[in-house]
């Protein structure tokens, strides 16, 4: 794996929040200074939700006169650096949106031949984190796509100032391939998650259970420090009230949602309004055992370990030499599971296991672990060689 000799940029899973999921084009100044200002106020900031990521459309139709990307006057009538000073001054970091394309999704400006300039205006901003859009670029094909991609990583690389680059690409271009190697630390793995449990209203599979269980199979091998598969932003805390479609999910199958990407070491962007969430959707979003097995230093994506009709085993290593196990249920009736941690192939027993969602320790888990999973649930346990210190993270 490559390393840069500078410390490794994002080397945890980047964490914050996006304008997209919950508001798409209608993103604007006095949204994002309430994002921020609830993210400090509801203790997410200090959780690891740092990155206010601004997404399409906060731009100008056109280029001014010079030739630069300009923010919409209607919505950001302060303008960027504005943003990215109040967003530091707070403690969080700036990200922002453009593609390699001559248009963005939204068909405002791309960056296309104007790459070296744009760079120099979001460093000029403050810009921490760029979320760089295929959009109008796939009708230059793959190899082309793929030479704009690592303009891009070069020229951040080049800019002096440690800008994360998110990129977001048609899944058939396999990114996992090449996206670190262009210099990105993040790159999607599948299209649009949409709130729903399933598939949506044409049968398409862009539900959390067909993103998350079925679409990151064989993609850990790409996965570590620095370099992250992205399945997509969460959808908690939508209930179907954002800008992308669905019908929204339940409290537990947003919970399973928030499982299942720490598992996979995905990056956590909440697309939902912070200011509008319910109890129980900050409960799931911000139950710090949970976060840390997502953050964890070692940075093993989790991987399937066993399916058994709709139950499914879930493994990840982490760094202290323990395991993270994650029991998901994606079939419409609760089921009772029984399993021994050697069966599993956990090495290293017998362990100290914690229920991580439900906050506490079950001693009698030492040598496997037998309990109900409900319906669309999971259940998430922590195992800690019984040598090793205690603690609760
Ligand atoms: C694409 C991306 C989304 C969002 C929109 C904005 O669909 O996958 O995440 O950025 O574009 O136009």
């Amino acid at each position: 794996m490559e390393t840069n000799h500078r410390s490794v940029l994002a080397p945890t899973p980047p964490m914050g929040w996006n304008s997209w999921n919950g508001f798409g084009p209608g993103i604007d100044e006095a949204i994002v200074r309430r994002v921020a200002e609830t993210l400090v106020d509801n203790g997410m900031r200090d959780l690891g939700y740092r990155y206010v990521v601004i997404d399409d459309g906060w731009q100008a139709g056109e280029r001014d006169g010079a030739g630069r990307l300009v923010a919409d006057p209607q919505k950001f009538p302060s303008g960027m650096k504005a943003i990215g000073d109040f967003l530091h001054e707070r403690g969080l970091l700036f990200g922002i949106y453009s593609g390699p394309g001559p248009k963005t999704c939204l068909g405002r400006p791309g960056s296309y031949g104007h790459e070296r300039a744009d760079v120099e205006q979001f460093v000029s901003w403050g810009v921490d984190f760029l979320k760089y859009d295929e959009c109008s670029a796939i009708d230059f094909g793959e190899e082309k796509v793929v030479e704009l991609y690592r303009l891009m990583g070069r020229l951040l690389r080049e800019s002096g100032r440690p800008i994360v680059l998110s990129i977001s690409t048609v899944d058939r271009h396999r990114p996992w391939l090449w996206a670190a190697e262009a210099g990105a630390q993040m790159w999607r793995t599948t299209r649009d998650i949409l709130d729903y449990w399933r598939e949506g209203p044409e049968d398409e599979k862009h539900g959390i259970d067909s993103i998350g269980f079925e679409q990151q199979e064989g993609l850990e091998k790409y996965a570590g420090p620095g370099r992250w598969n992205d399945p997509d932003m969460l959808v908690v805390g939508l209930h179907g009230r954002g800008f992308i479609a669905g019908e929204g999910c339940t409290d537990t199958e947003y919970r399973t949602h928030m499982t299942l990407w720490c598992m996979l070491a995905a990056p956590l962007m909440l697309g939902a309004d912070p200011a509008a969430l319910e109890p129980a959707d900050l409960e799931i979003l911000t139950n710090p055992e949970v976060i840390a097995i997502d953050q964890d230093p070692l940075g093993r994506q989790g991987r399937r370990i066993r399916r058994h009709g709709a139950v499914e085993v879930w493994c990840r290593e982490l760094a202290d030499g323990g395991w993270a196990a994650g029991f998901f249920n994606r079939g419409p009736r609760d089921a009772t599971v029984d399993f021994a941690w050697k069966d599993l192939g956990f090495r290293g027993g017998p362990f100290r296991v914690r229920d991580l969602w439900a906050r506490r320790e079950i001693p009698e888990a030492s040598e496997g672990w037998s309990g109900s999973v409900e319906s669309h649930g999971a259940v998430l346990l922590r195992l800690r060689p019984a040598g090793a210190d205690a603690g609760d993270q």
